[in-house]
């Protein structure tokens, strides 16, 4: 069944190798009769009336909110604010006309993001909540929701449940687009496909993270995970994933920020995995790689093909620009995984932590 471990030494392996079924099957749940992407009209007609959505999330799934803005704004032309559910609570922005609130949640009960809705609820502003969990707490007491088709995550580092929210955030916004006739050049259905197939070859070689893992992660204090753009909204779940069971101290950076601070940190030997997936900055994110190279950092690139450079650690399959977190995710969730075994870390319960956080 769904929650057996069968072959697998650990959940979140089992997890990550679920991930282009989950893709596939997420393209299936939201497609129409004519084989069209399609959301529930009811929750296109909330996207239509919102003038911004506000996206409320913790953890992994505030991380997929920051990618989901990437998405409604670019493909969709809403504005979009991403917070993190604890700090909204009780220091609320001034909000606009007609908000529409997006509750991004793997289990849909997290108390941090429920107390948001409460609020939001008694303000009488429309609600939507992304999640895993059909008829959770957060499921039935918002207006609408959209589910993950993700299966059960039991290990408590959260890996398909992250692909399967930027997923479903990429189709809704996509969909709105579509219905407000706004020129969307490419075909989500298409290059989803496209993105399940990438993930599928990255699970497949297992070996090369394994390596990477050894080679930049094994014996480190600390590592640093950086990106621009919509590489930077990955780097900071690769840095959560690798501290929350590998107990590393792992941050995720703008690259351009570096130089503003952190690169005080850099030292002989300090991995620094850098993401290099959009054309338009990647001038500018070898550029960081060589200044932390320069001050003894130890440089693994993730790059993408049509963008490689010799001596870049690893080259991913060439998926569509806005669709590259779905799949250059998967290789930290791999290195994270090993590093967390070489250190003998309890991979999928690691100390301190709750699947949920049902406390605020
Ligand atoms: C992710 O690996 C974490 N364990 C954690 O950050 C999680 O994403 C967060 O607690 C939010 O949970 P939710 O999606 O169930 O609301």
């Amino acid at each position: 069944s769904d929650i057996e471990k069968g072959t697998y030494p650990h959940y979140m392996l089992k997890e990550i190798d679920e991930q282009p079924s989950v893709v596939r099957k997420i393209i299936q749940a939201y497609e129409n009769e004519q084989g069209e992407l399609a959301i529930d009209p009811a929750i296109a007609e909330a996207l239509h009336e919102a003038d911004r959505l506000y996206i409320i999330a913790a953890g992994t799934s505030y991380h997929a909110g920051l990618v989901g803005k990437e998405y409604f704004e670019k493909i969709a032309r809403i504005p979009v604010e991403v917070h993190i559910s604890s700090e909204f609570g009780y220091n609320m922005p001034l909000l606009s006309e007609k908000p529409l609130f997006i509750f991004i949640t793997q289990s849909g009960e997290t108390a941090d993001s429920r107390q948001v809705l409460v609020k939001i609820k008694e303000l009488g502003y429309p609600t939507l909540t992304i999640t895993n969990v059909p008829g959770s707490t957060l499921s039935r007491e918002a207006d609408y929701t959209m589910l993950l088709h993700a299966g059960p995550e039991i290990a408590v580092a959260s890996t398909k449940a992250y692909v399967a929210q930027v997923a479903v955030l990429a189709i809704a916004a996509y969909v709105e687009a579509k219905s407000q006739r706004i020129e969307v050049n490419f075909d989500l259905k298409k290059e989803l496909a496209i993105v399940a197939n990438a993930i599928q070859s990255i699970v497949d070689s297992k070996e090369v993270f394994e390596i990477a893992s050894k080679d930049y992660l094994s014996t480190t204090r600390n590592a640093f995970f950086i990106g621009r753009n919509i590489d930077y909204c990955v780097s900071v779940e690769g840095a959560l994933k690798l501290k929350e069971i590998s107990y590393i101290q792992a941050e995720g950076f703008a690259g351009g920020e570096l130089k503003h601070g952190t690169i005080a940190l850099i030292e002989e030997g300090t991995p620094v995995i850098a993401l290099v997936t959009q054309k338009s900055v990647s001038l500018n994110i070898r550029g960081n790689v060589k200044e932390v190279t320069a001050r003894g950092a130890n440089p693994c690139i993730i790059s993408m093909e049509g963008m490689e450079q010799d001596g870049d650690a690893i080259v991913l399959p060439q998926v569509h620009p806005l669709l590259t977190p779905l799949m250059s995710v998967v290789p930290l969730q791999l290195i994270s995984y090993y590093a967390a075994l070489y250190r003998g870390c309890d991979v999928d319960k690691p100390r301190n932590l709750a699947k949920s956080v049902t406390v605020e």
